[in-house]
């Protein structure tokens, strides 16, 4: 009925009201905390491009674990920084490494906080590629096992989940299978499936040291113009064997999200990456924007998108207001 009669304002009067008919919410347990993880003991150094983050050593990462979870938080996602990189980026899969090391102190720490890690070789690599290269090419199928044996050790180190972003073909099934093959077949993957070619991951590479010594990323991530090929992703992805799927980055690709979530039942997780995150404490910084409700708004909007997690940097800095 128009007007007078249906006067949408009536439901918008007051809070409660308005927190009544609220169609989204956001909660503690929607949310992962990426997190940049290093070796060595008792580091805990700024990242001049991620303003309030840190490069933590897995003791420091361990003591950032309490406190997360204290505040509320439920998972973390590991990204590591070697103290060496190769051409296969072999040391991504040293059980000595920082990402292994930070996820056993951590689950120690904090049992029942979830440890997700990222499965790449970029920050591996001598030339910050995700995968193997031949010349300027980067291999698909020489570069899975690879990505599998670094799975495997962060599976082996305790990891609750793993999550690969390289982005290479088949890599999905590779994990899966060593995964099955080591007894680990408990172990759930997240893939990043449609993760975008994206100018908006500038503020991580400085943070993971993983821009690509030449050329750049589009040969294996997704042209951002395209939506229609993100769905056939994530229908590989699945049938691969992947229990979550991702978009990458968010803000950007809310259609992208919406779409996901219309086609697949499965869990779907959103990453805000580096640069969303840069924007808003930028734009804050400025005075530009109101950060809390600027940072609240650009959440809540990939949530109403479809997404039921959230990668995000602003966990423990929104954890409070939820
Ligand atoms: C690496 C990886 C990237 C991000 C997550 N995993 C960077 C890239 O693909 O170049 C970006 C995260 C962010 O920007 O916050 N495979």
């Amino acid at each position: 009925m128009p007007f007078p009669v249906d006067r949408p304002r009536r439901l918008r009067d007051n809070p409660v009201l308005r927190e009544l008919v609220r169609e989204t919410s956001l909660g503690a347990s929607d949310l992962i905390y990426p997190i940049f993880v290093v070796p060595g003991h008792r580091v805990r150094r700024p990242i001049p491009a991620l303003p309030g983050q840190f490069h933590l050593s897995p003791d420091e990462a361990g003591v950032l674990a309490l406190e997360f979870s204290r505040a509320g938080g439920r998972a973390l996602m590991l990204f590591g920084l070697p103290d060496s990189k190769d051409e296969t980026g072999s040391p991504g899969a040293d059980p000595k490494g920082p990402v292994p090391t930070a996820v056993r102190a951590i689950k120690d720490l904090v049992p029942d906080l979830a440890v997700i890690t990222d499965v790449c070789l970029c920050e591996y690599t001598s030339h910050g590629h995700c995968g193997l290269v031949d010349g300027q090419r980067v291999l698909n199928d020489a570069s899975l096992p690879h990505l599998a044996a670094q799975a495997l050790c962060h599976a082996r180190a305790g990891a609750d989940m793993v999550a690969p972003s390289d982005m290479m073909d088949g890599r999905v099934q590779a994990i899966r299978r060593l995964l099955d093959d080591e007894g680990l077949a408990s172990v759930p993957v997240m893939a990043y499936s449609a993760k975008y070619a994206s100018a908006f991951y500038g503020p991580f590479r400085q943070a993971a040291d993983s821009t690509p010594a030449f050329g750049d990323r589009r040969g294996y991530q997704m042209d951002p113009a395209n939506r229609r090929e993100a769905l056939l992703e994530v229908d590989l992805d699945l049938a691969e064997g992947a229990d979550v799927v991702m978009v990458k980055p968010a803000g950007p690709y809310l259609d992208v999200i919406r779409e996901v979530r219309l086609h697949t039942g499965r869990p779907l997780a959103a990453y805000q990456v580096s640069g969303e995150f840069a924007m808003l404490k930028h734009a804050a910084a400025a005075g530009a924007l109101d950060f809390r409700r600027a940072a609240w708004e650009s959440l809540v909007g990939i949530k109403r998108a479809g997404a039921d997690l959230i990668l995000t940097y602003l966990a423990p800095e929104v954890l409070p207001w939820l």
